[in-house]
């Protein structure tokens, strides 16, 4: 691969120009230099068809083509591959042209989860367009820079073999390629034609206030009811309650950035789940307030496309033991790539934000600082916490069993 020329150094942040072809449409985008190419594509083009799994060129799910050879999309930076010509699965075919390596996965059901799918698709093509004659004996070998955490290899064995063997020396190229294809679903027109200079910030992003905070119909995507033991008593925690901007401090990740008065806010929300990296901008209302009770409704846009909408109630109460008893109660109705990542999953991380957000309310009753300043969001320990407590919970059930039956 011939990396085009490298930038000079330059401040991390600093926005620097570079201009790629992305599946044919010429686009020019004003990154800081640390952006890597997977993050460009996916959260500066809504190319979310790039997967990320390990960011540290193991796994292979960030594969894209670059000037026409497979390239790790976790390893590069965008700003080295100024006039560059990048092919991403979205390029691969159409939903009514689908590239036969896209047919044949399909066919012989070379998916189970899909997230290693992207990787595959353009590893295979790479190897089809550089070595047609390619056996099959070779495929595992050739095609082991992709991991499939499904573990379903013999499928995609058999996908990429009977491509390989009808398509020998002219395999078709990519379907979707060509200006004003770019494929992408969030800012894939504002990038293409007036991003240079105008990286889009945060404030383009802005929600309106909308009249009134209307929730979903039906039963939420996730309710959550957590009830936690204070060791501050009432009425430090009111003082936490009575300040709005303290009360936002104490949510992991949350940053409240406007007060837009009558009881609105702006504020934002980063999160990253494993592999998705998400900010939300999001307004929040303010419905009731007291010393022992607040009820908030919130909405926010993830830059992916994805929305939440929340009811929050949160009380305090009197504890026996001169503490605070903390319940928070909230019906969290989510949409886009967030929902799809599993209510059980995605219910337990809540959970466990809301208990960190009581032991962070515990920390400002008692006059600490709740969070460290603009802390980066925690939901990936949150997450990892989750999955041990499962893998605890059934071992205990095994365990369990295991006595129940002796
Ligand atoms: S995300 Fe790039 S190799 Fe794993
Ligand atoms: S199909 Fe799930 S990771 Fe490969």
């Amino acid at each position: 691969m011939n990396l085009p020329q490298t930038h000079a150094r330059t401040e991390a942040d600093r926005a620097v120009e570079v201009n790629l072809s992305i599946n044919g449409s010429d686009v020019a985008l004003a990154l800081p230099a640390r952006v890597t190419l997977s993050d460009a594509l996916r959260d500066h083009l809504g190319l979310t068809g790039t997967h990320v799994g390990c960011e540290h060129g193991i796994c292979g799910m960030c594969t894209v083509l670059v000037d026409g050879e497979a390239a790790r999309a976790c390893l590069l930076f965008a700003v080295q591959l100024d006039g560059a010509e990048i092919t991403t699965v979205e390029g691969l075919g159409k939903p009514d042209q689908l590239h036969p390596l896209q047919e044949s996965f399909g066919r012989h059901h070379g998916l189970q989860c899909g997230f290693c799918t992207p990787g595959f698709l353009m590893s295979s093509y790479d190897l089809l367009t550089h070595e047609p004659e390619v056996q099959r004996e070779d495929l595992p070998t050739e095609l082991s820079g992709v991991l499939c955490r499904c573990t379903g290899y013999r499928n995609i064995v058999d996908a990429v073999d009977e491509v390989a063997q009808a398509h020998r020396g002219a395999l078709p190229g990519p379907a979707n390629c060509g200006q004003r294809t770019l494929v992408g679903r969030t800012t894939a027109t504002a990038a293409t034609s007036a991003a240079v200079g105008a990286e889009r910030t945060d404030e383009e992003e802005l929600v309106e206030r909308p009249q009134e905070i209307v929730l979903p119909a039906g039963d939420p995507t996730i309710h959550v009811d957590v009830t936690s033991q204070l060791t501050s008593a009432p009425d430090e925690v009111a003082r936490v309650f009575g300040d709005v901007r303290l009360l936002a401090r104490c949510l992991p990740g949350a940053e409240l950035t406007d007060d837009l008065g009558a009881d609105w806010y702006r504020g934002r929300a980063r999160i990253a789940l494993g592999p998705m990296r998400m900010a939300f901008n999001g307004i929040a209302h303010i419905e009731e307030q007291s010393d022992e009770r607040i009820v908030m409704k919130g909405q926010g846009k993830d830059t992916g496309g994805g929305g939440a909408q929340a009811r929050i109630v949160m009380t305090a109460a009197a504890a026996d033991d001169g503490g605070t008893v903390l319940q928070a109660e909230a019906d969290v109705f989510l949409t886009g790539r967030i929902a799809g990542f599993g209510r059980s999953l995605a219910g337990d991380v809540s959970r466990r934000m809301f208990q960190e957000f009581a032991r962070a309310v515990d920390r400002a009753a008692s006059g600490e600082e709740p969070t460290t300043d603009a802390q980066p969001p925690r939901a990936f320990s949150l997450l990892v916490a989750t999955i041990v407590d499962r893998a605890r919970q059934r071992l205990r059930r095994l365990t369990s069993r295991g006595e129940s039956r002796r």
